[in-house]
Parts: C-alpha cells; structure tokens; sequence
C-alpha cells in the first residue's frame, strides 16, 4: 500500500537513524572532554556500564522521536478503516510549539476535502484548530483521527448564522465546491458565499485575525484571457448555472476588499484551481472522481462535450502548501494557487484508463452549460510572491488518489454523480 514505504518515510527514516548516530558520537565526544567519565569512582568498568548506559538511553530518547515524526507521517495518509478499527494510535503526533508561537486557527468547512488536509497541516505545526462545519459535503471520518485531541475542536456550525469564537487566524473554505453540490441549492450556496463570508469577516474585525478566502478559478468563468492571470476581470455568466458559485465567490472577494479598505482587516485570497487528492467525496461529479471510480468498476469513462476542453489538475498537498504560505505571507492581493500543467479532459481519461489498467471505454455525453473551454493559471506572482510552485507531479498525485479510491470502492459500488444537481451521498443523476 502506498503509505507504507514512501520516499517521504524512507527520508524520514534515513534523517532520523543518521541523526541519532551522530548525537552518540556528539555525546561521547562531550563526555570525554568534559571528564565527566572520570568522575565515577567505580573505576575503568564502571565507566564503560555508565557509557553503555548513558549511549542506550540517548538511542532509546532518539527512537521515541523518530517514532513520533513517523506516526504523524503515516497517519495523515492512513486510510480511514484502519483508524477507525483502532489499528492506528488514536492521534497522530504533533510538534508542540511554545504557547507564544501557537496560534488559535479557525477552519470553515474543516470537515469537507482540501478542509481536513489543511486540518491535518496546521494540528502537525502545533497549532489549536476549530473546525466549523455544517456537514452539507463534509465528513466526520475525514478528520475523526483529530477527535478527543485537546489541540483540535469541531463545532457543527451553518457559516451562515453568526458564531462568537476567540481565534488568530481564520481559513474560510466553507462553500461546496462540486457543481452537483453547489447547484443542489443555489440559494444556499448564494448565501454561504454571501452571508457566511460576512459572518467571518465580522468575526475577524472583532477579534484582529487575520482572514483567507479559498476563492476559485471559476472567477474567471469562461476565460478570454489564456493562461489566467490575477489582473483578468473574468468572464462570467451572471444567470447560468455555475452563477451561484462564481458570483457567490467574486461577491466574497469583493467583501474581502472592502473589510481590508474601510476596516483595515488583514486579509488573503487564494484562487484555487482545479484539486484533487484523498478524501475527495465519490458523488462529487468532478472529472477526476468520476473518471476514476469508472475507470475502477470497468464502466464507461463518461466525458461531457467532446473533450478538447483543457483543465489543469494540482495535488492537495500542493494546495496546502500554497494557503498556508500565503495566510503567512505579507503580501494580500489574490493569488492563483493551481499547477499549470494542461490537460485536455480527452488525454486526462486516457491517462487515467492507463495508470489503472482499466478496460472501460470512453464516452461521450452532451456538454454541459457553461462548461469553461479553457483553464490553466498563470503562477508567476505565487512564485514570486510566495515561493510557491507545485511539487507533486499530476502522475504521483494520482496514484494516491487511485489507492484511496480502492479503499472506498471496497465498500460497495458507486455510481458517479452526473452533471445534475445532486445532494452529497445521493446517486441519483448518474450517467
Ligand atoms: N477542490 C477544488 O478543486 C477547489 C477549487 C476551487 C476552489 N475551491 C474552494 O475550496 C474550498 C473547499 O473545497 P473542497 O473541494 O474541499 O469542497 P468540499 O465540498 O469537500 O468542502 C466544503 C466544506 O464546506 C462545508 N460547508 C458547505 N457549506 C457550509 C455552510 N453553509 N456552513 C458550514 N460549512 C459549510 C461542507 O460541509 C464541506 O465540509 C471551497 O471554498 C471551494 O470553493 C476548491
């Protein structure tokens, strides 16, 4: 399984036994200069048991260290039924920061996909963490090897009702982000970019924190402008389908500003394209699930349209690394956060039908309203603002993806969500 013996573990592994050897070498050579040796009054083997002593207790201190890095490691990949059979040690470990650096951070839709990544992020650092989520696409088990940590807190909390907390930093994702979800009821979507974002903004001109917005490439709508730059002004269709989303977040984005203008707020945006990774819902109707899950059960890969329409695809881990280094960033205007590799959704099934050795056949179904011809970002101001680019190649994020998908499938057949909209854990409007 992949978790088990990563490059990251190997490294880690490899750091750590290194490191422990050199601090016996350390140890001894400082025992020798000092004389400490000499000061027992055993004679020479009393000496020699003292060091033997002093050498078993410095690996078994340099052990227990190692283990710890390691456990926090693997569990952030652990797959859900191994915590949840108690397999796992019930909480990863954490760095424990001292009090003054430990920040208080507040996570809106903490317990939906890149939420409870950002969660796993911010708790290995140290930091306390409120989740607040209203479980519409969020998921208790993607965030469950946190609870009962006294670091981390989940509150059942709708953004759109106002919430009193005491907090330092603000990450607002709370927003569903598949069209399935989204257009299930757009009003509600309307009003959790809407009034939600208002409630937080509120919320961190009250307590002074600082506030990052995960806006969207979908601000640019059906782009003129390619690759997307921050200055384009978008390209949106204020009455269609995908309106509640993108209006919804460019209102967000223009909520943000005003707070920063008038309140002198310290905010961040991030607008983030395309993510895929682990925990991704299976009825989100995103073309990589979908494709999948497909590719997975042997059905048809259904592709909307032709397929020469181009998306651009970045690894979660990427996106993570990408909010929390702009939240820590000086700089406050939005930032594309997406990996400029390009795709055309046609080459992206073929890739996917290979890397899982699939026998399912590509389909075609009518294109979708709205659908963006055209999408890929433009990353220079993340590299120079930021110094940030994607790690992880679109190939090993997959392979992630589809080990995670695996594990689900093992549950029982799933029936990817189709263009309809679509309330999370129904099956209805399948292809
Ligand atoms: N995943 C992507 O490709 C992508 C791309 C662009 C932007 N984003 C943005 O990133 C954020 C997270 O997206 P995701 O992919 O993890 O989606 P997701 O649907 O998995 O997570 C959204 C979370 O917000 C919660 N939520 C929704 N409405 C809420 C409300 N009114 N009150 C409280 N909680 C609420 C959901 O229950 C869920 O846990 C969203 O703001 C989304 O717009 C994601």
């Amino acid at each position: 399984m992949y978790y088990h013996a990563s490059p990251r573990n190997t490294a880690l592994l490899f750091t750590g036994i290194t490191s422990a050897v050199i601090a016996v070498i350390v140890t001894l050579a400082v025992l020798s200069a000092t004389g400490s040796l000499q000061q027992n009054n055993n004679g020479g083997s009393g000496n020699a048991q003292q060091l033997a002593a002093m050498v078993e207790r410095e690996l078994d201190r340099r052990n227990s260290a190692l283990e710890a890095h390691l456990v926090t490691s693997l569990m952030v990949t652990m797959p859900d039924e191994l915590v949840e059979n108690g397999a796992a040690p019930k909480h990863p470990a954490v760095a424990q920061l001292p009090e003054s650096e430990r920040k208080r951070i507040l996570v809106t839709g903490g317990a939906g996909f890149v939420g409870s990544h950002l969660v796993d992020r911010l708790m290995t650092q140290g930091h306390e963490v409120i989740v607040l989520d209203n479980m519409f696409t969020g998921r208790k088990k993607n965030v469950q090897h946190w609870i009962g940590h006294p670091h981390f807190q989940l509150i059942i909390h709708d953004v759109v009702e106002p919430i009193m907390l005491e907090i330092d930093q603000i990450y607002h994702l709370a927003c569903p982000a598949s069209p399935p979800h989204y257009q299930y009821n757009p009003i509600k979507t309307i009003k959790t970019s809407t009034q939600g974002t208002l409630n937080m903004l509120g919320l961190a001109k009250r307590t002074g924190a600082r506030m990052l917005l995960t806006s969207t490439s979908e601000v640019y709508g059906d782009p003129e402008e390619h690759p997307q730059r921050e200055t384009y002004w978008g390209h949106v269709n204020q009455l269609g389908p995908r309106a509640c989303y993108d209006e919804g977040k460019r209102v967000a984005e223009t909520m943000m500003y005003a707070y920063h203008a008038q309140g002198g707020l310290e905010v961040r945006v991030a607008r983030i394209f395309n993510t895929f990774g682990p925990r991704m819902h299976p009825n989100d109707g995103r073309v990589v699930s979908n494709f999948i899950i497909q590719a997975l059960q042997g059905k048809d890969m259904t592709i909307y349209g032709d397929g020469s329409q181009t998306r651009s695809f970045q690894y979660v881990d990427d996106l993570v690394d990408g909010l929390v280094m702009l939240m820590n960033s000086n700089y406050h205007l939005p930032v594309n956060i997406g990996n400029p590799e390009e795709f055309s959704v046609k080459q992206f099934a073929t890739l996917i039908k290979d890397l899982t050795g699939s026998a399912s056949r590509i389909a075609h179904l009518p294109a979708t309203q709205d659908d963006p011809h055209k999408r890929k970002p433009d990353i220079a101001l993340a590299k120079r603002e930021l110094g940030w680019e994607p790690r992880v190649h679109v190939h090993d994020g997959l392979a992630h993806t589809i080990a995670f998908f695996k594990g689900v499938l093992k549950s029982g057949e799933i029936v990817p969500t189709g263009p309809k909209a679509v309330k999370p854990g129904f099956q209805h409007g399948s292809p």
